[in-house]
C-alpha cells in the first residue's frame, strides 16, 4: 500500500503521509495539509477524523468488535472485575495478582470524601439533576486536594490524583442518591470491594441491616465493565480536548460528565426507560413509534438505538440483552418495559429504514431495564453510565498527557459578512 495520499487543490499539491493502524486502519496525516495547500479539512461531528492514535480501545463498528487493549469485551464482561478493567486502561496491562492487591487496597484508602463536600451537596435545588451535582462534585475535588491542579506535577502526584478520583467517585454517586432522597449517608466500608461498597453505599439504610446480594454485585460488575471505555466518543473527546490546555483531571473528567450527560449520548439510557413508559402508557403500540421514529417531521428518535461507529449490533448491547433476561429472572423481577423493549427490536431489525440506516439496538437500550431492575432511580441511570466510564476517561487523559499532544484548537470555514464598515447607532435603519 502506497505510502502517501495525494492531494492536487487549485493547482497545489502535496502528499501525505498515510499512518496503518494495528488492525490496518488506515489515517491521512493532514498536519502539513494547510501549510503546503493552504487548504484546511471540514468534517461536522468528525465523522471522518481521526483525532489521536490510541492504544486503549479498538472497535470495528462494521463486524461489532470492542477490545481494550487487545482483550475482547465479551471475555473481559465475563471473567474480570471492574477494577481490573481500571487497572487494564490506565496502567496498559491486566495485572497480577500482588499489582491487583496494592491497586485495590490503595483504592480502598481513598473512599472517603472530605465532609465539607455536604455544603455544596446543600446548596442544591430540590429536584436538582444528579448528573448536573456529578459535574460540580468531581470538579470540587481539585479544590479539596490542590495538589492536583498541575498535571505536570509528577508521577507520583498524578497516581494520587487519579487513584484519589478513582476511589472517590461511588462515595460521591451514593451521596448523590443518598441526598436526592433526604436519606442519612452511609459511608465506604474498606472492607467491602469497589462494586459492593458502591452497592452497599446506595441500598443501605442507616437503620437496617443489608445484605449485599452477589446477584446485584456479578450484574453491576459487567454493566460498568461494559461501559468502561470507548475510544473516542463524544465525552472521551471532551476529556481529551479540556485536557490538552493543562487543565486539571478533575476539570477534564467533570466535562467529560457534562457532554455525558447529552440524550444523544449517555442521556439515552434514561431517555430510553422513559420511551419505554411511554409507550406502555400509550397501549404498547412499538409499530406506532416505529412509524414516528421513521418520520422526518417528527421529532422522536428511537432512543438506544443507532450509533455513530457500530453499523452492526454494539457487542454491548448484545451482552446486555442476554443479563437482563437472567437479573430480572433472578430478582423475581416482571418489568413489562422489557417485553415491549424487545418487540421495539425486532420490528426496528426487519423494518427497511433501519435496515438501510444499519441502526442496531446501543449500549443503552437494554441497560436501563437492568439498573431499575436493581432499584436505582431513572434519574441516576446517566450517572451509572460515568461510574463506568470513568477508568476510560482517567486513561484517554492519561494517554494524552504522556503523548505530549498540543493544545486542541480545530480550524473552522468562515461563512460570515465580508468586511464592512461600523455604522453609528443612531444611523442605523
Ligand atoms: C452512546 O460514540 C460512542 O461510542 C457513544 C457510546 C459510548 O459508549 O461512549 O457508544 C454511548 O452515546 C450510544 C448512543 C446513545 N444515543 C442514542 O441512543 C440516541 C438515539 N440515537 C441517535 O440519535 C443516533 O443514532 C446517534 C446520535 C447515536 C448517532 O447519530 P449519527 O451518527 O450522527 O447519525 P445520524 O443522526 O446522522 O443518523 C443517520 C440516519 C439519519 O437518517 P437520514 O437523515 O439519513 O434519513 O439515521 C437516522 C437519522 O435520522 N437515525 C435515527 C436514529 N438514529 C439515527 N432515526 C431514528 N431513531 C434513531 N435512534
Amino acid at each position: 500500500m502506497s505510502e502517501t495520499a495525494k492531494i492536487n487543490i487549485q493547482g497545489k499539491e502535496t502528499e501525505l503521509p498515510i499512518i496503518v493502524g494495528t488492525e490496518n486502519e488506515v489515517g491521512i496525516d493532514i498536519s502539513k495539509l494547510r501549510g503546503d495547500t493552504g487548504a484546511v479539512t471540514l468534517d461536522f461531528g468528525y465523522k471522518n477524523t481521526g483525532s489521536t492514535t490510541s492504544a486503549i480501545t479498538y472497535l470495528d463498528g462494521e463486524k461489532g468488535i470492542l477490545r481494550h487493549r487487545g482483550y475482547a469485551i465479551e471475555e473481559l464482561a465475563e471473567k474480570a472485575e471492574f477494577l481490573e478493567i481500571a487497572y487494564l486502561l490506565i496502567h496498559k496491562d491486566l495485572p497480577t495478582k500482588e499489582e491487583y492487591t496494592k491497586w485495590d487496597n490503595e483504592i480502598r484508602r481513598h473512599t472517603l470524601v472530605n465532609s465539607d463536600i455536604q455544603n455544596i451537596f446543600d446548596a442544591w435545588p430540590t429536584g436538582s439533576h444528579p448528573m448536573g451535582q456529578l459535574i460540580a462534585m468531581i470538579s470540587s475535588l481539585s479544590s479539596f486536594y490542590p495538589e492536583s491542579l498541575n498535571p505536570n506535577s509528577g508521577e507520583e502526584a498524578k497516581m494520587r490524583t487519579i487513584t484519589r478520583l478513582l476511589a472517590k467517585m461511588p462515595t460521591i454517586c451514593a451521596m448523590i442518591s443518598k441526598n436526592k432522597i433526604g436519606h442519612p449517608l452511609i459511608y465506604p466500608q474498606n472492607n467491602l470491594t469497589y462494586v459492593e461498597n458502591y452497592l452497599n453505599m446506595t441500598f443501605k439504610h442507616v437503620t437496617e441491616d443489608y445484605e449485599i446480594d452477589p446477584i446485584l454485585v456479578k450484574a453491576m460488575n459487567k454493566l460498568m465493565i461494559l461501559h468502561a471505555d470507548h475510544e473516542q466518543n463524544c465525552s472521551a473527546s471532551t476529556v481529551r480536548l479540556v485536557g490538552s490546555s493543562h487543565a486539571n483531571l478533575y476539570a477534564s473528567v467533570s466535562a467529560g460528565v457534562a457532554a455525558l450527560w447529552g440524550p444523544l449520548h449517555g442521556g439515552a439510557n434514561q431517555k430510553v426507560i422513559e420511551m419505554l413508559e411511554a409507550i406502555q402508557a400509550d397501549g404498547g403500540n412499538a409499530q406506532k413509534y416505529l412509524d414516528k421514529a421513521k418520520d422526518k417531521n417528527d421529532p422522536f428518535r428511537l432512543m438506544g438505538f443507532g450509533h455513530r461507529v457500530y453499523k452492526n449490533f454494539d457487542p454491548r448491547a448484545r451482552i446486555i440483552k442476554k443479563s437482563a433476561d437472567e437479573v430480572l429472572e433472578k430478582l423475581g423481577v416482571n418489568d413489562p418495559t422489557l417485553a415491549i423493549a424487545k418487540k421495539l427490536e425486532e420490528a426496528a431489525l426487519s423494518d427497511p429504514y433501519f435496515i438501510e440506516r444499519k441502526l442496531f439496538p446501543n449500549v443503552d437500550f437494554y441497560s436501563g431495564i437492568i439498573y431499575r431492575a436493581m432499584g436505582f432511580p431513572v434519574e441516576m441511570f446517566t450517572v451509572l453510565f460515568a461510574l463506568g466510564r470513568l477508568p476510560g476517561w482517567i486513561a484517554q487523559w492519561k494517554e494524552m498527557m504522556e503523548d505530549k499532544q498540543p493544545i486542541g484548537r480545530p480550524r473552522q470555514i468562515y461563512t460570515g459578512p465580508a468586511i464592512r464598515d461600523f455604522v453609528p447607532m443612531d444611523e442605523r435603519k
